[in-house]
């Protein structure tokens, strides 16, 4: 296994390693590019880098239990081998191809496009699962593309995985905290499944860790810049050719939304260069239109500017893209065990993801990329990888999978990447006084075992089952629903007053939650009204996904054996039960503070109402939040107005423990 690539010197321009232990092989990227995007989907797909490895690929298949694949972003890894395996007869006899993908968005786009290159209805031959919506049918659907979220619960009724013969892990390199812990799984059923063939399959992974992992070998274990991007457009369009889509790399939908009405505006102020431009955002939670717009060829006479987040770092392949223009930045999960802050932050990229975004520019023709940094920044100050997300997460989710999987030795467990002991503590503590784990820190029976079953956080999940008790489920899945979305209220740059007035007319006293309820109660009765949700300044499509989600919450809880049934009225009722769920996140007003300050009750964190809140400026002495997110301060994001009694009463132990005499100051 001497043969590996390390990273800093040249790759070999194909590489195949085939020994007893496994078989890697690296994909080297010279696709002929000749008339790309007019030829027929078959021509196309013969000129992917991988379609020269077919052979190769079905045979470290056919002869390892994992084969490990490294290719460039575009060499046709997630549309082809999947194809490769089905025409190879792995789907034969009811058996499944599964290909995950740590996206949602990328499940769907994948999935769709290798439906049409073999020319089948999406749903048939090819599906797609994704958390809430299963496009397959059981039968018929031979290649599954799915969240790797998505597959580790369908471990939850099928612990061995048996439907499905090969399973490929894609985007590998993304170290998601779901593809990690689906690493230490696979590795364990492939000691009871040695037929179940594995392949993980990357743009950039350190093949020869992984491959020590899977092989028991010895194992060891910015907006500057975001502010600069937009004008960089305009300046690629003065100095050169007027050729080439432009891909922008930056954080979030927040920004991406405010670059993409900047450009606009400039394009209309300097006609001669910026005529002609499409200007397209690109970001998870884009609706399936705007999704298209963004694979489908440019028309003539016309450039693409895409601005994205790094979802098309390695997820999606754009084709026609000649200019990138990176950022240096993206948003990243950090969690603070000491703090239990867990924050999306805008953070710097490593060297690895640099490279990746450079590897955009140019795959049809030579191009160019725009780093909005130093070269001495880079060189010297970059990190050359980032960190798994396990290890900067929350872990309240992973342990209860794993628990329900009957992984009890969690710190035990076989870690592609261990996370911090802190981290791991502080999760079982949580779980503890959800009433989720039991003292010796098994699942409890039934509360446990439901929590785990409901595909949400497991606070939410508390929550809903609390409301079975209070009475209220009817409303709390609605609220569960509408926390599962980013945000139900469309942005509203520009018209900010007109929006503040429409959301005024659907706030409650008690807050964002009970807000929601409202919204969701106007909605209905409007009759699912797009014009509604217009005229309001409401997301169309988050609504009839909130009213799926919905739906499907409700199948769950009847199969519990709960029915539906609703407080009326009794906003107390409702609010008791998501305090049974939230009852950690809860805040003290400052008595003194005269700009709005909270106090966490745990940790004395000081925390801040965001002013997309209906409790914005009203402050209430005692609230508890759904989510922090920090940009100069902690913002505590859908918040509602509490009693504190509420708290001791929901979790006797967590405030004893924490705070013995936290009744006393008031
Ligand atoms: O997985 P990898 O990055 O190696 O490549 P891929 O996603 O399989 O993409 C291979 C090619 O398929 C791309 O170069 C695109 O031309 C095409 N593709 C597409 O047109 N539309 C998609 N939604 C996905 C891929
Ligand atoms: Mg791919």
């Amino acid at each position: 296994m001497s043969k590996f690539w390390k990273p800093g010197t040249e790759r070999p321009r194909s590489s195949l390693i085939d020994d007893e232990e496994g078989g890697v092989l690296f994909v080297s990227a010279s696709a002929s590019s000749s008339g790309f995007g007019y030829s027929t989907l078959e021509r196309q797909r013969q000129r992917l880098p991988v379609f020269k490895y077919r052979t190769a690929i079905l045979y470290l298949v056919e002869n390892h239990a994992t084969t490990i694949i490294v290719g460039e972003t575009g060499s046709g890894k997630t549309t082809q081998i999947p194809q490769f395996l089905k025409e190879a007869g792995w789907a034969e006899g009811g058996r499944n191809i599964a290909c995950t993908q740590p996206r949602r968005l990328a499940v769907q786009s994948v999935s769709a496009r290798v439906a049409e290159e073999m020319g089948v209805k999406l749903g048939e031959e090819v599906g797609y699962t994704i958390r809430f919506e299963d496009v397959t049918n059981s039968g018929v659907t031979m290649i599954k593309f799915l969240t790797d979220g998505v597959l580790l619960r369908e471990m939850m009724d099928d612990p061995l995985l048996t439907k499905y013969s090969v399973i490929m892990v894609d985007e590998a390199h993304e170290r998601s905290i779901s593809t990690d812990i689906l690493l230490g799984l696979l590795k364990k059923i492939q000691r009871r499944r040695p037929e179940l063939r594995l392949i993980i399959s990357s743009a950039t992974i350190e093949a020869r860790s992984m491959s020590n992992f899977f092989h028991d070998r010895k194992r060891n274990q910015g907006d500057a810049a975001n502010d600069s991007a937009p004008s960089t457009v305009p300046a690629i369009l003065s100095v050169e050719e007027p050729v080439g889509d432009i891909l922008v790399f930056l954080t979030g939908q927040d920004d991406i939304d405010a670059a993409v009405q900047l450009i606009n505006e400039n394009a209309l102020d300097h006609r001669s260069h910026s005529s002609g431009l499409l200007v397209l955002p690109l970001y998870s939670g884009l609706s399936r239109s705007d999704q298209d717009l963004i694979f489908a060829p440019t028309p003539k006479g016309k450039r693409k500017v895409v601005i994205s987040t790094n979802i098309a770092e390695t997820s999606l392949t754009l084709d026609g893209v000649v200019y990138v223009v990176d950022s240096g930045f993206s948003k990243q999960r950090f969690y603070n065990p000491i703090t239990d802050i867990e924050n999306l932050v805008v953070a710097p990229i490593s060297k690895a993801s640099a490279r990746q975004r450079a590897g955009r520019a140019g795959r049809v023709r030579p191009g160019k990329c725009f780093r909005l940094y130093t070269e001495e920044y880079f060189m010297k100050e970059m990190s050359a990888e980032a960190i798994p997300e396990m290890q900067r997460s929350n872990l309240v989710g992973s342990v209860i999978q794993l628990k329900s999987l009957g992984i009890d030795n969690i710190l035990g467990f076989d870690w592609p990447a261990s996370p911090p002991p802190e981290s791991m503590v502080r999760a079982l503590e949580v779980l503890y006084s959800l009433g989720v784990l039991d003292e010796d820190a098994k699942l409890t029976s039934p509360t446990g075992f439901q929590v785990a079953e409901i595909p949400l956080d497991p606070m939410i999940s508390k929550m809903i089952l609390s409301a079975n008790t209070y009475e209220c489920t009817e409303e709390i899945i609605t609220i569960a629903a509408v926390l599962s979305m980013q945000s139900i209220w469309v942005s509203a740059r520009g018209v900010q007053k007109e929006f503040d007035e429409a959301k005024l007319r659907f706030a409650a006293a008690e807050g964002d939650h009970v807000t929601y309820l409202n919204v969701y109660k106007g909605f209905i009765q409007s009759g699912k009204s797009s014009q509604w949700c217009y005229k309001n300044y409401i997301n169309y499509h988050a609504m009839k996904k909130v009213v799926d989600i919905r739906e499907q919450l409700s199948k769950l809880l009847k199969r519990f054996g709960m029915s539906l049934k609703s407080c009326e009225r009794d906003t107390q009722k409702l609010r008791k039960a998501i305090v049974a769920g939230f009852f950690a996140n809860s805040c003290h007003l400052e008595a003194y503070s005269q700009n709005g300050m909270y106090k966490t009750i745990r940790h004395s964190q000081e925390v801040f109402i965001h002013p997309s809140s209906v409790l914005f400026r009203v402050n209430p002495k005692w609230v508890i939040y759904h989510s922090l997110v920090s940009t100069d301060k902690h913002y505590m994001r859908n918040v509602m107005a509490i009693d504190p009694d509420w708290l001791t009463e929901a979790a006797p132990h967590f405030y004893q423990r924490k705070r013995p005499n936290l009744s006393a100051p008031f």
